[in-house]
């Protein structure tokens, strides 16, 4: 039983990748969850995850160790002042897109939708206009100057991929020799792939994608553990692989998708159960996954939220003991909405236009959460707030314009599109704040 439920589960992260919960999932949790039954359950990712931990993995690249003389970021600043370029609008801009995809051998399949058939090419023009203030235009060239010798670092799920690609092939379209850029170990990007970095070589520079969809370390639970109990995110600690961040220039997180239970129903639906039914039965009679830890003691009923937040705290701490801030600038990215139009996520239509309002989009319980660990932290670090300005994107997404177009995609992005705009505002920040000096 369990492990034809772990092939099912795998099988269903295989075919769409991480397929993400929404926002709208978020918002509506306390009717997704009983109270009694607080359980995370992503047992086939966390079998890939045991798997790939287990696995383990081997990439070299050189130390790119050298001090930055950085101010301390706390604010994206305009000529005269402070502005929250988080707070705007979209403007038609015949300037985008930034790059041409097909040029970009980084760009996966399942996100350039022009190469997958999209026909409509509205949603590639489309630039964000922060109310006080304009976001400079991505200067390619300026960029790749200030990169030399440094390490760009994403941490997350597939929308960290994603963002990895989109800079990436922003970067690439300003260098003539597009063979002088290469994945250090060759390899092919994939959907479960938990190392990739990319290296300039006439700039000296790496940019480098770490999967990891909790930041927080998967593992077998406590012995004499409830049966039940298959494994659990140890909420109170980084996983392994975070001292492989350490020493980086740049370094941007997300996390969120996986954990809501989005992907559970997911399965119980492929499986033509019914959700309440499914709940009962797991109330009953004891769900087998995985469930949280602190410590030595597991905690069976905690909500999925204040799990994210002992989870995030645990990220702020160890930026805090960890990362040399001086050097390294920090990044944590919001929630990044999706546009389904049902609950069950098997539904969407990718508007031709933007949304003019969110309906309740731009907010998320997660975003919220992230903010206000990041504003109570001891050492610099930037929240990307991106939950709201991409709210209103629901034309920018993947849809059937996918590399499995019989499953619609209204979580991830097309590419290129709203990540790149995501760059344009770490890159405008960072050479505002002058937080990438010249050599
Ligand atoms: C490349 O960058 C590294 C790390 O900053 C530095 O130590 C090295 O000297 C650079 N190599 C060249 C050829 O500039
Ligand atoms: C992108 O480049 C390809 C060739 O590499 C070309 O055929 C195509 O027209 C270009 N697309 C756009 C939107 O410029
Ligand atoms: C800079 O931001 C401030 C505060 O948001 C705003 O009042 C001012 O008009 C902005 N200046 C420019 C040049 O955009
Ligand atoms: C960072 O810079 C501050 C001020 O220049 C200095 O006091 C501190 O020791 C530095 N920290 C590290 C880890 O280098
Ligand atoms: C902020 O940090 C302090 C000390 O690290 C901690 O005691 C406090 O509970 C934190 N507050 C919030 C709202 O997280």
């Amino acid at each position: 039983m369990v492990s034809s439920f772990n092939r099912s589960m795998s099988g269903h992260f295989g075919r769409r990748g991480s397929s993400l919960g929404s926002p709208k999932v978020v918002g509506h949790k306390k009717s997704w969850i009983s109270p009694s039954f607080h359980v995370l359950v992503v047992i086939g990712s966390l079998v890939s995850f045991i798997l790939a931990i287990g696995c383990g993995y081997h990439f070299v690249f050189p130390s790119l160790s050298q001090a930055l003389h950085g101010h301390r970021i706390s604010k994206f600043v305009n000529s005269t002042g402070s502005c929250d370029v988080f707070k705007g609008r979209w403007v038609r801009d015949d300037g985008y897109p930034l790059y041409n995809g097909s040029g970009c051998p980084f760009l996966e399949r399942g996100f350039n939708c022009l190469a997958n058939g999209r026909k409509d090419r509205d949603y590639l023009r489309w630039r964000w206009k922060p109310n006080n203030c304009d976001i400079p235009r991505f200067n390619v060239q300026d960029v790749l100057e200030r990169l030399r010798g440094k390490r760009v670092v994403f941490v997350g799920d597939s929308m960290s991929r994603t963002q990895w690609e989109s800079l990436i092939c922003l970067l690439m379209s300003g260098v003539e020799d597009k063979k002088s850029i290469y994945e250090v170990n060759r390899n092919k990007i994939t959907k479960r792939i938990r190392f990739l970095g990319v290296r300039f070589s006439s700039f000296n520079f790496t940019v480098e994608y770490f999967r990891s969809v909790f930041l927080v370390q998967n593992g077998l639970g406590p012995k004499n553990g409830p049966k039940r109990v298959k494994s659990t995110l140890k909420l109170d600690k980084l996983v392994g692989i975070s001292k492989e961040w350490i020493d980086s220039d740049v370094l941007i997180f997300n996390t969120g998708h996986w954990w809501t239970p989005g992907k559970l129903f997911e399965m119980y639906l492929q499986m033509n159960l019914n959700y309440e039914l499914m709940m009962d039965t797991a109330k009953h009679s004891g769900y087998r996954g995985c469930y949280f830890q602190v410590g030595r003691s597991l905690k069976l009923g905690m909500s999925t939220t204040t799990a994210f937040r002992t989870a995030v705290d645990t990220w702020a701490s160890w930026v805090e003991t960890m990362v040399n801030t001086n050097r390294t600038r920090v990044f944590f990215r919001t929630f990044e909405p999706s546009h389904w139009s049902d609950r069950n996520r098997r539904f969407c239509k990718v508007t031709r236009n933007p949304m003019s309002v969110t309906r309740g989009r731009d907010q998320s319980p997660f975003s919220d959460i992230i903010s206000k660990v990041v504003k109570n932290m001891t050492v610099p670090a930037t929240v990307l707030h991106v939950t709201s300005m991409s709210a209103f994107r629901s034309d920018a997404h993947v849809g059937t314009w996918s590399d499995t177009p019989s499953v619609p995609d209204c979580s991830h992005w097309c590419l290129p599109g709203v990540p790149d705009v995501w760059n344009e505002i770490v890159f405008s920040h960072l050479l505002a704040n002058n937080g990438l000096p010249l050599q």
